[in-house]
């Protein structure tokens, strides 16, 4: 597969580099959006490390741990205001997570909801995936509502499964199959 970017009505989803790092700063160093996701708060240094990861992603999806990181850069002044993330977690079962999130200025105008469904439409198209799961937090509704309108699935609630910032948390997972998502 080439290069990944995908367009989208408002956003150019691409791979993020380190020119970046001031947009990234602003939500990755935002308690309430990493809030539920196992980011600690991050400083410009750690946003940097993080890029530096980010460089590492595959424009394939083909091996177990393959993954993209895709920002939304909006596509009236460039500016970078969330991001995807999506890896290859089983090979033999063709399955992969996907996740978002979005900078708290622009939260509830859509993007998270066309960015994924861009993303998904992608995963589905160009891969040979077979099944998309959402491992949410049990105590993020908003990001489970985003979830369900992308046409997945509440399948499972793990309980007390992940330990993360000091505590035991229950786990939602969704999920979507390829048959539902080009239907
Ligand atoms: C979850 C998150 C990514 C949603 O981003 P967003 O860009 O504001 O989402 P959208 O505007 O595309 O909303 C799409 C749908 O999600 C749901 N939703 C999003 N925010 C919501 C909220 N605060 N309350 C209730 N539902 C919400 C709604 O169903 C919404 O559709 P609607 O606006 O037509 O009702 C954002 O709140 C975020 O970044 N949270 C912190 C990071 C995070 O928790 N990521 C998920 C880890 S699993």
């Amino acid at each position: 597969m080439p290069a990944i970017s995908i367009d989208t009505p408002r956003l150019v989803m691409r791979r993020l580099t380190i020119w970046d790092t001031e947009d990234l700063l602003e939500y990755h160093s935002d308690p309430q959006v990493i809030k539920y996701i196992p980011w600690t708060q991050r400083s410009r240094t750690d946003v940097e490390q993080a890029l530096t990861h980010y460089e590492t992603a595959s424009d394939q999806f083909e091996k177990e741990g393959d993954f993209w990181v895709l920002g939304w850069a909006l596509k009236t002044t460039g500016k970078v205001v969330g991001q995807s993330n999506a890896s290859l977690i089983s090979k033999a079962n063709r399955t992969a997570d996907i996740g978002w999130a979005t900078n708290r200025q622009f939260w509830r105008q859509g993007l998270a909801l066309e960015a994924s469904s861009y993303l998904l439409k992608k995963l589905f198209q160009h891969t040979n995936l077979h099944r998309v799961v959402a491992n949410i937090d049990a105590r993020n509704p908003e990001s489970a509502a985003l979830a369900v309108k992308l046409g997945m699935r509440r399948e499972a609630q793990f309980r007390q499964s992940v330990f993360t910032k000091g505590e035991w948390c229950d786990m939602w997972q969704y999920a979507i199959l390829r048959d539902d998502a080009l239907k």
